[in-house]
């Protein structure tokens, strides 16, 4: 029998979510005009139509306060009410400030902690595990987790392996202490890193290792650079593992799981972890077709699409599982 609470004095449970498109869609047939590729082998290869762009001058920040917002509104929040905000991205509005301290000016939050994650895709998942212990140990009540990026500014459209796969999003859970007999809760997270394999997808330049020189420019390493059939492999595997980890942690089987919401970086990718881990499609939770691999995005946007159009109803188990560069990789197991 699962122990309530884990040992810890609280348990924390979602209260609300929100998520933010961009405008502007750049579809297949648009990217066809600009690489050597068609709509055909996009959708095969990947299960995306489109994605979206943010506009020129909205910043990652502005796509964050659209989804926080709503977060907060379902959460029947204020802003004021928040203890903390921490937000995961790769692509932030500058290296410095960190941009979960321009969205708390932008929200009119309190002078509370304010920080990025960075841990790419896995962004979202690691983010919410550093809310949940905050919440669980008592230090704070009411915690934004942000995913928000504007991948298209990273992205090479003379690359056909990249530029076919991603976009900008936000999403945003807020996450709060569960009362002593609320059915929902945070039941497990677990993390991973593989460092050793970290050179299949890279930003090469803007840090310091590389600034920024003509150099850079001239050899195009301002954008992202990617390994694609290795780390597909790497993403079926760590996926499907994380979730098997969250099952076997709590003594649970796929059967009692009413949804799954993966990382949407490749439709072929979701549909092999689902396999793997004998859970079926229809309690799969797809969204990547009109917004393709938005990085930290993916999860709190596809969580937040289900949660709103009634998929995900309050009571059910879940799980939310993650992969990105690193490699990192990650599972949330939680009743909503
Ligand atoms: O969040 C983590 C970020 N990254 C990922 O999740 C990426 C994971 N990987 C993938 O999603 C897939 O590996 C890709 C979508 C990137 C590529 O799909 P694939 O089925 O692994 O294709 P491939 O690399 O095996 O390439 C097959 C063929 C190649 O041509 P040849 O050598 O067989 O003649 C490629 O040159 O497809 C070609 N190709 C394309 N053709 C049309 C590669 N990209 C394209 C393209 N359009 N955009």
């Amino acid at each position: 029998m699962k122990k309530k609470n884990n040992g810890f004095i609280y348990c924390s449970k979602i209260l609300g979510t929100g998520s933010y498109l961009p405008e502007k869609k750049l579809t297949n047939v648009d990217l066809e005009r600009i690489v050597d590729t068609n709509d055909q082998w996009i959708v095969e290869r990947t299960g995306i139509r489109s994605r979206r762009m943010a506009a020129p001058g909205e910043y990652t920040s502005d796509l964050a306060l659209a989804a926080a917002k709503q977060a907060l509104s379902q959460a029947q929040i204020s802003a004021q009410d928040l203890d903390m905000i921490i937000l995961a991205t790769v692509s932030p509005d500058q290296v410095m400030p960190n941009t979960a301290c321009v969205l708390q000016k932008k929200l009119g939050a309190r002078d509370i902690m304010a920080v990025d994650v960075s841990a790419a895709c896995t962004g979202f998942v690691y983010a919410f595990s550093i809310a949940d212990q905050f919440v669980r140990t008592g230090v704070y009540k009411n915690i934004l987790v942000v995913g928000a990026e504007v991948l298209h500014q990273y992205v090479n459209y003379k690359d056909r392996e990249t530029c076919i796969l991603f976009g900008d999003a936000a999403g945003a859970v807020v996450l709060g202490r569960a009362d002593e007999n609320d059915a929902s809760e945070v039941m497990s997270v677990h993390l991973h890193a593989d460092g050793e394999i970290s050179d299949l997808f890279v930003l090469p330049a803007g840090g310091s290792a590389l600034p920024f020189s003509q150099e850079v420019l001239d050899q195009e390493l301002q954008y992202v650079k990617m390994k694609g059939r290795e780390i597909f492999k790497h993403a079926v595997r760590t996926m499907a593992n994380s979730c098997e980890e969250a099952l076997q942690h709590n003594n649970m089987t796929a059967e009692q799981i009413s949804w799954v919401v993966p990382h949407q970086a490749n439709l072929r990718i979701i549909e092999a972890v689902a396999k793997h881990c004998s859970i079926p499609m229809e309690k799969v939770v797809v969204e990547i077709e009109e917004m393709g691999n938005t990085s930290a995005a993916t999860v709190p946007v596809a969580l937040d699409k289900a949660v709103r159009d009634g998929r995900i109803q309050r009571g059910q188990n879940i799980i939310l599982t993650a992969f990105g560069a690193g490699i990192t990789s990650g599972s949330v197991l939680l009743t909503y």
